[in-house]
């Protein structure tokens, strides 16, 4: 673990027992500003998810529950990375805690889970764009996960702004505040195995082709 990495922890540890989950909460807000997004979303996309919201929610819902089982191949395809384990284990609980919360919201709204769910173009493509060797993919799987946390924290914020009922801005904020957590947590898992610079250098090609990516991508109201 760098000298960093456990600085971050140590006042991380101080935090929680201190003052509990609030400051860790806004411990990883500040950290999250370490990590960007090369392309900011449309206005055009907020407008075709609250144009069909209840559609957005059937892939939201999708979105959360992948989200949990991402976190949960981590630990299955890679037992020997104890530093990490825990951390997903939570993040894998996390998500599937966003599931339901996004579930009860569907069940009010009488919306199904949908039936079928299609390929993700946007998934598809990432992974397409991953390094070959057993390292480097697993570097490359972490950093696709920020990835993918931090454009879900972008958009969330956008839905949040959207709302016009209070619980549900809540909530989404919420949920954004959590993503770009989560964006954060994958890059600090893998500065457990890398160097900063190999990372922080990884990090910016993903950037890079997820911003090259989502534009390229038709807007739905989906998260992607
Ligand atoms: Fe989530
Ligand atoms: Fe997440």
């Amino acid at each position: 673990m760098s000298e960093r990495s456990k600085k971050v922890n140590k006042f991380r540890f101080e935090l929680t027992c201190n003052h509990g989950i609030c400051l860790r909460t806004i411990l990883y807000t500040i950290m999250k500003l370490n990590l960007d997004i090369a392309c900011p979303s449309p206005p055009a996309w907020i407008e075709a998810v609250m144009n069909d919201f209840d559609t957005f929610l059937q892939d939201h819902a999708d979105c959360e529950r992948k989200a949990s089982a991402t976190a949960m191949s981590f630990v299955a395809k890679y037992p020997d990375r104890l530093e990490i384990i825990p951390e997903l284990i939570e993040t894998a609980v996390e998500e599937l805690e966003h599931f339901q919360q996004v579930y009860a919201i569907m069940e009010k709204r009488g919306i199904q889970l949908a039936h079928s769910i299609p390929k993700d173009p946007y998934i598809i493509g990432l992974m397409q764009l991953c390094h070959s060797g057993i390292k480097e993919r697993f570097l490359d799987r972490l950093l696709i996960a920020s990835v993918v946390e931090t454009r879900g924290a972008e958009r969330f914020k956008l839905v949040a702004d959207a709302q016009t009922e209070e619980e549900m801005a809540r909530f989404y904020k919420m949920l954004w505040i959590s993503e770009a957590k989560h964006g954060h947590i994958y890059v600090k898992m893998a500065l457990n195995y890398f160097d900063e610079q190999k990372v922080y250098d990884r990090l910016a090609y993903w950037v890079k082709h997820e911003g090259n990516l989502i534009q390229s991508i038709p807007i739905r109201p989906r998260l992607h």
